[in-house]
């Protein structure tokens, strides 16, 4: 993976880009990634603050021939192979907040943001988009996510170089990604959980269409949340944020 790379100084977004190159037929993973974003893409229609040189902004088109159902445990082993290659480089112990938020300390440190091109049942491109917080200070953060958000530069009190960290992904990336296709997603699944902090708790996830709480009781075999309400019915959350009720 990762040998077609198409570099940078600044783009709108490094996800409207693989999407263009994804259309245009570009091989199963090439990857985008930009110095800078202006118009960084969040879930849920926010924005990714996505300053100059300081934090990785890369999306990866992958081509995977499996059921568009399935696609949510991409993002679930994309997550995986982040938290790999950062403990890897750092030392530090990240965590996982279903489905795809890592945080050290409690504070997020990584996005990931998934998108389709898919025709009825058939994927044509699975584009996934990672945001990693290296170098900021905290300064560097606007007012609003200061004291939910954090780099490594904070957390471990040194600069990294952005280019090792890619390489890291990619290879714990390739390495997940290859016993995905060839043993399924049961493997990954594990290694997900251990990596979760939001399973066996109370939460509240807040979807779209409303607020649920209960206890989480873990993801099903599609990456999907299962969350059993106080009257016992278990409900799916596809797509929400999550908070751990103290
Ligand atoms: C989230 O946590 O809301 C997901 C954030 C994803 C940000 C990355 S940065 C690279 C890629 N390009 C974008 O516009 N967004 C993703």
């Amino acid at each position: 993976l990762g040998h077609d790379i198409y570099y940078y100084d600044q783009v709108d977004s490094t996800q409207t880009i693989a999407q263009e190159l994804a259309n245009k037929g570009v091989k199963e993973g090439t990857i985008v990634v930009a110095d800078e974003q202006t118009g960084g893409r969040g879930r849920m229609a926010r924005t990714w603050y996505s300053p100059k040189e300081t934090g990785i902004w890369m999306s990866l088109i992958l081509r995977p021939n499996i059921p568009i159902q399935h696609t949510p445990q991409l993002t679930l082993l994309t997550a995986v192979a982040i938290v790999q290659a950062i403990e890897e480089i750092s030392g530090l112990s990240p965590v996982i907040k279903w489905p795809n938020d890592i945080l050290i300390n409690g504070k997020k440190v990584v996005g990931i943001l998934t998108e389709l091109q898919a025709e009825a049942d058939r994927v044509h491109a699975v584009i996934i988009g990672m945001g990693i917080n290296v170098n900021q200070n905290q300064d560097h953060f606007p007012d609003h996510i200061k004291e939910i958000a954090t780099s490594l530069y904070i957390e471990k009190g040194k600069y990294f170089t952005r280019a090792e960290i890619i390489q890291k992904i990619l290879l714990s990336f390739e390495r997940l990604y290859d016993q995905f296709l060839k043993d399924g997603f049961k493997p990954i699944k594990l290694l997900w959980e251990s990596y979760a902090i939001s399973l066996k708790q109370m939460i509240t996830a807040r979807t779209l269409s409303g607020t649920i709480r209960g206890k989480a009781i873990g993801i099903n075999d599609e990456g999907v949340l299962l969350v059993q309400t106080e009257e016992g019915e278990v409900k799916h959350i596809y797509s929400a944020d999550i908070e751990i009720s103290k």
